[in-house]
């Protein structure tokens, strides 16, 4: 049985793994309206991750006798002030999330939750992957400059190295 502390946790990390979809999806469609098929392919994927760990958030606080609140999302920014920017801006949400992780471990651990402990680490191997994931599309961007944008979103389909 999760405790009253552990179950809002988790309630309120199931609503960080939804805005996080939301994020993607809109980062998705800005990116397909500006023609960049391959971004916007890429953060598709993304949002369907994030939908996914959304999913895993429901299921275990269900499965450990909590009820799941299904929560009301934030509109996410609609527009991007570049490609580079997007995923900076990626990278700060995932930063975020990661924090938030490290304080259900935290929690877990505090209130000798090790079932919750041993479950929450995939997400602390999961955050550790999108961030590397992440920071690697950005050094690629940095490298590359405005110029190599056409080229780099044929190719960032072939970064999505984690899965
Ligand atoms: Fe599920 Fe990337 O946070």
């Amino acid at each position: 049985m999760l405790s009253k502390k552990m179950l809002d946790i988790l309630n309120k990390q199931t609503a960080k793994e939804v805005y996080a979809s939301h994020l993607y999806l809109s980062m998705a469609s800005w990116a397909e309206a500006e023609g960049l098929d391959g971004i916007s392919e890429w953060f598709y994927a993304q949002s369907e991750e994030e939908r996914e760990h959304m999913m895993k958030f429901i299921k275990y606080v269900n499965e450990r006798g909590g009820h799941a609140e299904i929560p009301q999302v934030d509109k996410p920014p609609k527009k991007f002030p570049g490609v580079k920017q997007a995923f900076e801006a990626a990278l700060e949400h995932e930063q975020m999330v990661s924090a938030a992780i490290n304080d259900i471990v935290e929690l877990a651990l505090k209130e000798k939750d090790y079932a919750t402990n041993n479950w929450i680490q995939w997400f602390v191997e999961e955050q550790r992957e999108e961030e590397a994931s992440v920071q690697a599309i950005i050094d690629k961007l940095e490298l590359l400059g405005d110029r190599g944008l056409y080229v780099f979103d044929r190719d960032i389909m072939s970064m999505r190295g984690h899965e």
